[in-house]
């Protein structure tokens, strides 16, 4: 056979490769995602081994010069990170994403991603706050309006949302995610992806969502960043793996390994999870992102040789594109397989057509100043704030403070800190933040007199305590979750002028305040609550908004109990796994928080109180606002699923509610459980509903609430 016939028979074989492949990927395919899948194979069969690496390669750029426009050119870059707000705007995104377009070989677009987590300029509560709303469509909002700011900016692609579920409140990222619930999790990680992208990822005002961090970060050995995790089976496929089986089925097109070791197999080089899993299992079509460096980081890991070994551990395992530096670079063809070069750029191909920037890859200049930090903005930022502070204690009906003539210090290290937007602020802007000193002179009623300084004049006292932005967040962990500093003794102190105090917290974890529990009149967590912080904390401390968040993790009494959830197992000597001289027994538990108004609960009606395996169990109680003021309940579902072939947790949130009454009202409500949400892993780890008793819970929070229980036939 000549030379000529056996490269066309090469190339026939190739093709029929291709075209295998194609059809057997746009099986159950909607006819848009044909034409992707139809569009990435033309492209990826024209590109060289150098522009594929160049795909699967991020870099960081926070400025503009020559070195970085050529490697745009040559074709070396797939997405462009950016780290400092002062860099990006849509005109500097056009110039770099014209040089791609129009300079390099292949003309693919850039994606541009930054960590836009609760807000861009708007900046939200953070998103462990935003959870103790316990409203999805809210942080659904949320997200969306982060991504309309964003997106007017030149960025594409998030790093959002965080769902790592966690425990231990040392751990500084315990900000990010959406609490200590496995299913609170997956509820807000699915509305938050939809919050991003929309129903059309490719509509300009949205950002391709991603999901990190793959997985079990928030179980860091010691609450320690980047700690080594030890997880079982169980708990990774009960506990930390669900939200992001629901972002994916929420349609999030990105994932981000993870910095951990798990088990002995570092996540980013976790063949298992990143491709079984998540991949092969669960079907997931997107890319994996590595996180910072987590490439190289192998070699720390002491799982890789050099940063070859590496980058082919890493690609091998399912790892798609490496995040900034630059470590694939150094691979030839023969180090890799073509598959998996070819699996990897197909995956950020189809993301990049989906996203649109194929047809558009440039963003609308004139966008920035109409849609960032508008009115409409602020005042869903201020809602949203609002609506997650959690009111611990309110003793003698501190709060609110109501129109009679007053004189309100508002003191302490809070009282007129700007930087109240979390770890992450993205875009936003200290000067742009209303702090509670403003928020709440600003909007005093016409008696109240806000001062700064405790005075013989003072009436009240406001004290303003937390935790800075860099006490909580990435590589913040803390050994103690005690007020830092003197902040405790301080309110102490203050009970010296024999004033009514309200201590407000902006904090970033669930912190131990047990001093301030009894030193304070009133307690009301604020978080960090963004850019309209003073704002909302007025319309609270004014009672223009009753307050209804609840904890979505539980607050320790001592950070010895450190980790403390409600969904324990109960052990064979329940009244004995505790200490010495004292219980575990939190301080305010998961699902606490009280309101300006009074609930009652009565009623509690199992409907169906015997079903079968593919049945509903349906359940009602009755909720009267018992108080003067109307007012939201944040009305919880528990189970517990009595005997099984494997233990279960003493209770596990399966629904809740958020129900608005007026003075006096009472509400009926009713939740429908399908017997399938009560599904465990047995012992071989398959799903299966199992027969027997359960408990059930209609609850103000997870250590109350009206009990009944039902049968599975
Ligand atoms: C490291 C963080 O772990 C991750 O959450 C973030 O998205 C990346 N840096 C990019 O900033």
């Amino acid at each position: 056979m000549s030379l000529k016939s056996i490269e066309l028979l090469a190339l026939m074989a190739l093709i029929m490769l291709l075209t295998a492949w194609a059809e057997q990927k746009t099986k159950n395919v909607s006819e848009s995602d044909k034409l992707i899948y139809q569009k990435v194979e033309d492209v990826l069969s024209r590109m060289t081994f150098e522009e594929k690496i160049g795909q699967m390669s991020q870099k960081v750029v926070n400025k503009i010069d020559e070195k970085i426009k050529q490697d745009i050119r040559d074709g070396k870059i797939g997405s462009i990170l950016v780290t400092e707000k002062s860099f990006l705007t849509a005109s500097v995104k056009n110039e770099l994403q014209k040089i791609a377009i129009e300079e390099s070989r292949m003309g693919i677009p850039i994606i541009f991603g930054h960590d836009v987590i609760n807000g861009f300029k708007t900046i939200f509560p953070i998103s462990l706050a935003q959870s103790c709303t316990w409203d999805t469509a809210l942080v659904k909002e949320c997200a969306a309006i982060a991504a309309k700011e964003a997106s007017a900016f030149g960025i594409d692609w998030t790093f959002a949302p965080m769902v790592d579920v966690s425990r231990d409140a040392r751990w500084g990222r315990i900000a990010e995610c959406f609490g200590e619930d496995t299913y609170l999790n997956e509820s807000f990680c699915a509305a938050s992806v939809k919050g991003f992208q929309g129903n059309n990822v490719a509509d300009e005002d949205r950002l391709v969502s991603c999901l990190k961090h793959f997985v079990g970060y928030g179980n860091a050995l010691g609450g320690r960043d980047y700690q080594y995790t030890d997880i079982s089976d169980r708990s990774m496929y009960e506990v930390y793996l669900p939200p992001y089986k629901a972002g994916v089925d929420a349609g999030a097109l990105t994932v981000m390994s993870a910095f951990n070791d798990i088990n002995g197999v570092p996540a980013t080089a976790n063949k298992k999870l990143l491709t079984s899993v998540l991949k092969e299992k669960w079907g997931f079509p997107g890319f994996v992102v590595s996180d910072w460096d987590a490439v190289e980081q192998l070699l720390n890991h002491g799982y890789a040789a050099d940063s070859i070994d590496a980058a082919v551990k890493s690609f091998n395992a399912g790892v798609d594109m490496e995040m900034k530096s630059g470590i694939a670079y150094q691979l030839k063809p023969d180090y890799i397989s073509a598959k998996v070069i070819n699996d990897a750029v197909r995956r950020l191909l189809y993301v990049k057509l989906k996203k649109g920037l194929f047809n558009k890859p440039y963003t609308d200049e004139s966008r920035a100043s109409r849609e960032v930090l508008t009115a409409e903005h602020r005042q869903m930022a201020r809602k949203t704030a609002a609506e997650s502070m959690v009111l611990l204690e309110n003793k003698n009906q501190t709060l609110p403070i109501k129109n009679r003539s007053l004189t309100v210090a508002v003191v302490g290290s809070f009282a007129k800190e700007q930087n109240i937007m979390g770890w992450w602020k993205s875009f936003g802007d200290e000067k742009d933040v209303i702090t509670t000193f403003q928020g709440l002179k600003n909007n005093a009623p016409s008696k109240v007199n806000v001062v700064d300084k405790i005075t013989t004049l003072t009436d009240i006292i406001i004290a303003c305590v937390g935790e800075e932005f860099d006490t909580f967040g990435e590589a913040h962990s803390r050994s103690d979750i005690n007020l830092p500093g003197n902040q405790s003794d301080w309110i102490k102190q203050l009970k010296k002028y024999g004033k009514p105090i309200v201590t407000v917290v902006f904090n970033g974890r669930p912190l131990v305040l047990t001093p301030e529990k009894e030193n304070s009149d009133a307690l009301l967590l604020a978080w960090h609550p963004g850019t309209e912080g003073g704002n909302a904390l007025a319309d609270v401390i004014y009672g223009v908004k009753n307050p209804s968040g609840k904890l979505t993790t539980s607050f320790p009494s001592h950070s010895g109990h450190i980790p403390v959830f409600y969904n324990a197992r109960n052990s064979g000597r329940p009244q004995s796994n505790t200490y010495i001289k004292e219980l575990p027994t939190p301080l305010y538990p998961f699902g606490y928080g009280l309101s300006y108004t009074s609930f009652s609960y009565s009623d509690l009606k199992i409907i169906s109180s015997q079903i079968d395996i593919n049945g509903i169990v349906k359940v009602s109680a009755k909720i009267t606002n018992t108080g003067n003021l109307a007012g939201t309940e944040v009305v919880q579902l528990y189970v517990r699923d009595l005997v099984g072939s494997t233990t279960r947790p003493i209770k596990e949130l399966k629904g809740f509610k958020r129900l608005y009454l007026k003075a006096g009202e009472t509400q009926e409500v009713k939740f429908d459980l399908p017997a399938s949400e009560l599904a465990v892993l047995n012992q071989d780890f398959e799903p299966i509903v199992e027969k027997g008793t359960f408990k059930i819970w209609i609850a103000a929070n997870s250590i109350e609430g009206l009990e009944g229980s039902f049968e599975i036939k």
